[in-house]
């Protein structure tokens, strides 16, 4: 089996989970009638500080019911640079809900004055600015953290203009173990949320949307329209239960097997990595020219490490459960390895 650091979605389910998951209470949670779900949905909610909160299939149609559910056709949605849905939602924003997107800030960030910067004037003519999307970790950065002050302004901002604020938290569990602060205060300066199980957390599968009542109302018609109304999901929200209850305390370690491998990389001939931006369990490595990221990642699959190329001259490495501290270690010497191949060949 190679070392797996493409992404955090690789993992398994433990024997544990799996034994969780095979003692599930189920029903038909179209009809409202899967008591594990109900009881996802009410823990997702007080988590995220929330009235109320929908199980969905994945982090793409959490934000995309939230994009649904606070935009009309022909809006615009203000996102920082690289956001997932701009990037890894197969173009979903415009296809479903006929928004156009306004990048504000750089790198993934921004603060209120950069964002009110992208506000349409209010003119026939214009688009509408209705919605205002923050990512946190964001992802394409290598899992930086939001500052949590620029977050708050946001909020506070969008909500004097008129404009709805969504939080793209599919990582929020890294985010509150780096910064120490609750996922609901992460989450306070927005009208909605979307969390993920199946990342770090290591659930099998889905996410949740959290908002107020109405939202989460609106967003099951969506959900339903778009075919994601499940049956037995108790089956599925079982996992992320479970992962909600075991698996949180462990992000410290990936946290830390991010660090350890980041170090060791910041070593090696041909690469460099930022330790300073080495924030949560996502470690973004930069390769020197002429060498390219698929051109390492080949050689690096060659040597057993399954990394993947997140640009031209970028690696992006990601750590979670299924990954020890001495495979982190190992792979950040395979990786050497496989810079010191592709340089030769
Ligand atoms: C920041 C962010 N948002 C949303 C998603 C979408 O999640 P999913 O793959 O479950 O659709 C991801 C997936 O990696 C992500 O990194």
């Amino acid at each position: 089996m190679p070392i797996d650091l493409r992404s955090d979605t690789v993992t398994r389910p433990t024997a544990a989970m799996r034994d969780a998951i095979s003692r599930a209470e189920v029903g038909d949670d179209v009809f409202g009638e899967d008591p594990t779900v109900l009881a996802l949905e009410a823990e997702a909610a007080k988590l995220t500080g929330k009235e109320a909160a929908l199980f969905v299939t994945s982090g793409t149609m959490g934000n995309q019911l939230a994009i649904a559910v606070h935009t009309q056709p022909g809006d615009e949605v203000i996102v920082g640079e690289g956001a997932h849905p701009v990037f890894y939602e197969a173009g979903a924003s415009p296809a479903l809900s006929g928004v156009q997107f306004a990048v504000a800030g750089v790198g993934g960030f921004f603060d209120a004055e950069q964002m009110e910067e992208r506000i349409q004037p209010r003119a026939y003519w214009a688009p509408r600015s209705s919605l205002v999307c923050v990512e946190n970790t964001h992802n394409r950065s290598g899992g930086r953290v939001f500052p949590q002050a620029d977050a708050i302004a946001i909020g506070a901002r969008a909500k004097e203009l008129g404009i709805a604020a969504h939080l793209d938290g599919a990582r929020i569990w890294n985010a509150s173990t780096s910064t120490g602060l609750a996922v609901s205060d992460l989450a306070a300066p927005f009208d909605t949320a979307s969390i993920c199980f199946s990342k770090g957390l290591g659930a099998p599968v889905g996410s949740a949307l959290c908002g107020t009542r109405a939202h989460v109302e609106r967003a099951r018609v969506f959900r339903k329209r778009w075919g994601g109304g499940m049956r037995q999901a108790g089956i599925l929200a079982a996992g992320a239960l479970f992962a909600l209850e075991h698996h949180r305390e462990r992000l410290r370690e990936d946290h830390y097997k991010a660090k350890r491998f980041a170090e060791k990389m910041s070593a090696a001939l041909g690469a460099s990595v930022d330790l300073t931006r080495v924030e949560t369990n996502i470690v973004n490595v930069d390769l020197d020219a002429p060498l390219t990221g698929e051109k390492v990642a080949k050689a690096a699959a060659a040597l057993g490490l399954a990394i993947n190329a997140s640009g031209p001259r970028r690696l992006r490495a990601v750590m979670h459960l299924d990954v020890t501290q001495e495979e982190a270690e190992r792979a950040a010497d395979l990786l050497a390895e496989a810079i010191a191949a592709a340089q030769k060949a």
